[in-house]
């Protein structure tokens, strides 16, 4: 049967972080294993973080060689790190990529120097033991729902495949607006459509549960009032608040896992590097127009939770206004439209070997809302090229 729990303490508000250093000593932790990467350290984010805990007299020492995307050797990496100092939790701070590195490093540092390669890409199906060090997650973006999730994904650059790692949920997250204050649009923008993503697979996945619906709806709500202005708006401080709150609802609500979206693009940003969230802005639309006959009694239900007046109109018709929707908010954040975009850099000839790596990502299409074929995958990424 399913079931739902509410595994993670959230701190949030403005300021909160302040807090870190605080739970820390609270917990009788010594030293902290920062872990980000060098654009966070260069925005100034790490700052608070270091400052409370030096208000503690807690030690800390930064890891800061994560990428987007991140790797097995990045995790590897910081095992060592963790290893060879005397670091005992560890903080994750920043989007998506530094927070499942994190989650890797807490993992295999406690595994005793496992290579995260041969145990994650090695036999495949071992199951994950859920040993971990302490880890602290601290999101600076507002999209992903890391800081909450169970799972992290790691990429083998050999192989191109994005590994999804579960059992290693964070122990804290702390949800502070200050940090995301000052994120670059494009980033604002590429993350809350991974975030939307997330609500939207959530709610049309067959096996979601009133849980899950209770917070993708609310997630899908919030993101579409509010993604618009925390790109590019006037009002941008406290529609970055809200993006950030609803990429935490929006986490929630994937518990029972997530679809095709998430199973193609995570083929696209393995192979060509493409953030997660354009990747997931453009086929997401694809995805839905492709369902949509089978799905428009749940995508109709959809549309006045993006603000669609559907009054009146039949569920399909209803569908497809979520899909035109889905497009036009993606639009109108400059998310290109295209996988075949030169900043993605797709074409017809990578369409069989992206259709053969996706289907080897059962793990996240399990919760597709209906089977699709080797030709239906290879007719979703031409339409988005
Ligand atoms: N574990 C999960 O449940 C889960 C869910 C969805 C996606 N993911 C994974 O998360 C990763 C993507 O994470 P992401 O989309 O948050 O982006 P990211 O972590 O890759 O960060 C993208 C860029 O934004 C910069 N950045 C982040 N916050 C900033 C800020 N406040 N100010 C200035 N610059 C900032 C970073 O330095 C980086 O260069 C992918 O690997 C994806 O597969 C994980
Ligand atoms: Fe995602």
């Amino acid at each position: 049967m399913p079931s739902f729990a509410l595994t993670v303490e959230t701190v949030f508000g403005d300021g909160c972080i302040a807090e870190l250093g605080q739970r820390a000593k609270a917990k009788g932790y010594k030293h902290a294993l920062i872990v980000t990467d060098p654009g966070i350290k260069a925005a100034g984010i790490l700052d608070s973080i270091m400052a409370s805990l030096d208000e503690q007299g807690v030690a800390h020492s930064v890891y800061d060689n994560v990428t987007p995307n991140p790797t097995v050797a990045e995790v590897d990496g910081g095992a060592k790190a963790m290893n060879d100092g005397d670091a005992d939790f560890v903080i994750g701070v920043g989007g998506g990529s530094a927070i499942d590195a994190a989650k890797g490093i807490a993992v295999f540092s406690a595994m005793g120097g496992e290579s995260s390669k041969t145990y994650l890409f090695g036999a495949g199906t071992v199951p994950f033991p859920n040993q971990m060090k302490p880890l602290f997650a601290v999101p600076t973006t507002c999209g992903t729902g890391s800081e909450i999730s169970p799972a992290a994904v790691i990429t083998d650059p050999d192989t191109h495949y994005k590994h999804l790692m579960l059992n290693c949920t964070p122990h804290i997250a702390f949800l502070d607006p200050n940090l995301v204050a000052k994120m670059p649009p494009p980033i604002t923008a590429a993350t809350g459509m991974d975030a939307l993503t997330h609500a939207i697979e959530a709610y049309v996945n067959p096996g979601n549960t009133p849980f899950t619906r209770m917070f993708a709806t609310r997630a899908i709500q919030q993101i579409s009032s509010n993604l618009r202005q925390a790109v590019n708006g006037p009002d941008r401080p406290s529609a970055l608040r809200n993006m950030l709150y609803a990429a935490d609802i929006a986490g929630q609500s994937m518990s029972q896992g997530l679809g095709q979206v998430h199973g193609l693009s995570h083929v696209v940003s393995g192979r060509l590097g493409t953030p997660h969230g354009v990747a997931n802005a453009i086929l997401l639309s694809q995805v839905m127009e492709f369902h949509n006959d089978f799905l428009s009694p749940q995508l109709s239900e959809i549309a006045p939770l993006m603000g669609i007046n559907a009054h009146g109109m039949d569920a399909k018709k209803a569908a497809k206004e979520v899909v035109t929707q889905i497009r036009a908010l993606r639009d109108e954040i400059k998310i290109p439209s295209k996988l075949s975009d030169p900043s993605v850099g797709m074409s017809e000839s990578d369409v069989a070997q992206f259709v053969e790596d996706a289907q080897k990502s059962q793990g996240v299409f399990i919760a597709a809302p209906r089977a699709a074929s080797a030709e239906d995958l290879a007719a979703i990424y031409k339409s988005a090229l």
